[in-house]
């Protein structure tokens, strides 16, 4: 059993209002003019970068640093808030699949064995994101999947497919169709057959998230269990090649559409006796889809048909929910988080983000978990999304609501620490749209000073910080750092995270004057921050957390 005890920390106090203030896809890198957080006024992130030097720092947000394959893999918000809260590096989804496929263990767990009863008379259904960005799923692990799944006895295989676009480059979805459709054309010469059935744009069908908009997962389920879409085609490069020049289509936004034979009828649609997959091993957006599937009394919306399947998860995306109740693998374990500790210890939490980031400052930030771990003690907060548009068309979102809130929250008392999202650098990012996100960096420096002025109203302490880059970054570079240009000659516009450290500043008028950051750490990454807060709370961390970033000197 865990001693919940945290001990006193040595010289600082307790009882200061800390607030954590997390900057969505806020990352540095040298000032250019696709550098949106450098063009865009933002006075007061300025001013913590140029204030004292020992209260500002970059750590690692990519890569192994939070739990990734490799330090070739950008960072992302799920393995970001999971190293911030959990002040310790997991194994994150995507190197938990990648060994389980490379040790073939897949195969034996119960998960796999479960669809496999349906191969028999059934056809598998595989649904998720087809990309290589390696943030909700991979490629590689798809087609391992897929051969895999034929090699012990999937005799019949549908794709349902959604296009990328925001963690890959916008036009790389045909890339990867070829790839898959090359995969299955060869598996129908092995008298498998395989093929893709529906497919749409991942920002437009099925993958929704937080419950902000249950009209994308319906149009999913259209077109992947009814089979019903308002575009038919033949053949799925058609289809992508065909609804990308549609006017303002893209990956993301692809229109959903179906796969049909020569009499029009779908080829593929969900029927009892099938077997679903869903490969996307990270939570977020596949957590509405799986409810769809999964729960018997679902009224999101009305599913017309629901089919009597036997479906897994590619990992279990929710520990709390136990939802989907069969996966293919298991999910990090991801227990005794700083949120859990705190609240035990007393720390009266508040937690604020608007829909599309809420999970990751509360469930993300707790290990994948959802809801309190002491009702008395804590409130979570969720500013309603805009939804039915891209962001690039309110790019300052709710980034003064939730400053607003949180200032509130501050000034009332009423707790110990405060912990918000800003989104408006990740979400604007994606949509690659740069002068909207210069608009979105802005506001969320607005925001920050909101937060910062009711610390130093109350004595209290912050910690500002940031996930993972996005918005400093909007081209795409070679390898010298220039930008790449598509075959128009026009810049290739980078909607994905990046590869860049983020910034730690601390301060506030409640901050013990000899706090500054060690020197002696060569190469923080965000789950250092954890252990960071505990001090700032008068706490020291457990022994197994990744060690403080500070360090407190006479003064
Ligand atoms: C998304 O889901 O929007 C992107 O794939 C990743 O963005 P996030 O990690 O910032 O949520
Ligand atoms: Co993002």
């Amino acid at each position: 059993t865990t001693n919940w005890t945290l001990p006193d920390h040595p010289t600082l106090p307790k009882g200061k209002t800390v607030a954590v203030v997390v900057l969505d896809g806020w990352g540095e890198a040298s000032p250019d003019q696709y550098n949106c957080i450098h063009v865009a006024q933002t006075p007061v992130m300025d001013s913590l970068k140029n204030g004292a030097p020992e209260k500002w720092r970059l750590v690692k947000a990519h890569g192994t640093a939070v739990g990734l394959p490799s330090d070739d893999d950008m960072g992302n918000s799920e393995v970001g808030h999971n190293a911030l809260g959990a002040g310790r590096i997991f194994a994150q989804g995507a190197k938990l699949v990648d060994a389980a496929l490379a040790s073939g263990k897949i195969w034996e767990d119960e998960g796999f064995n479960y669809i496999k009863e349906s191969f028999d008379k059934g056809t598998l259904h595989l649904i998720g994101l087809l990309s290589d960005g390696g943030v909700h799923s991979r490629l590689d692990q798809v087609q391992l999947i897929v051969k895999g799944a034929s090699e012990r006895g999937a005799k019949r295989i549908r794709l349902h497919i959604l296009t990328d676009g925001r963690d890959v480059l916008d036009g790389s979805s045909v890339g990867f169709v070829e790839t898959i459709e090359n995969d299955l054309a060869q598996l129908r010469e092995q008298g498998v057959d395989a093929r893709i059935a529906s497919g749409g744009g991942r920002m437009y069908v099925t993958m929704d998230r937080y419950e902000n908009d249950w009209s994308v997962v319906k149009r999913g389920w259209d077109a992947q269990v009814l089979g019903e879409a308002p575009h038919k085609f033949q053949n799925a490069l058609e289809a992508v090649k065909t609804l990308r020049a549609e006017p303002k289509a893209n990956d993301q936004y692809l229109p959903p559409f179906v796969i049909v034979d020569e009499s029009g009828k779908s080829v593929g649609p969900i029927v009892d006796g099938d077997a679903v997959v869903t490969f996307n091993f990270r939570a977020d957006r596949m957590v509405m889809l799986a409810k769809a599937l999964e729960f018997p009394d679902f009224d999101k919306f009305d599913r017309v048909r629901v089919p009597k399947i036997k479906y897994a998860g590619m990992l279990q995306y929710d520990g709390e929910l136990k939802l989907p109740s069969k996966y293919l693998v298991s999910p990090p374990l991801i227990e005794r988080t700083s949120g859990e500790y705190l609240v035990k210890n007393g720390v009266r939490t508040f937690a604020c983000s608007e829909t599309v980031k809420f999970g990751h400052v509360t469930f993300f930030w707790n290990g994948n978990r959802s809801g309190y771990f002491d009702e008395t003690r804590e409130e979570y907060v969720e500013i309603p999304s805009d939804s039915g548009i891209t962001f690039n068309e309110q790019p300052k979102m709710k980034a003064l609501e939730i400053a607003e809130r949180t200032r509130d929250a501050i000034l009332s008392g009423k707790f110990d620490q405060v912990r918000i999202n800003l989104p408006n650098g990740d979400m604007v990012g994606h949509t690659g749209d740069i002068e909207a996100t210069v608009v979105a960096c802005k506001a969320a420096d607005e925001a920050v000073k909101m937060v910062l002025d009711a610390v130093e109203q109350v004595g209290g302490i912050y910690l500002v910080t940031a996930d993972h880059g996005n918005a400093e970054d909007m081209v795409k570079r070679n390898k010298a750092g220039q930008p790449m240009l598509d075959k128009s000659g026009s810049i290739q516009i980078l909607t994905s995270h990046t590869l860049q450290p983020v910034p730690v500043a601390i301060g506030g008028p409640g901050l013990h004057p000899g706090v500054r950051f060690r020197s002696d750490i060569q190469t923080p990454g965000l789950a250092n921050v954890a252990a960071t807060v505990m001090n700032l709370h008068g706490f020291q961390a457990p022994a197994d957390y990744e060690t403080t970033l500070i360090e407190v000197v006479d003064k």
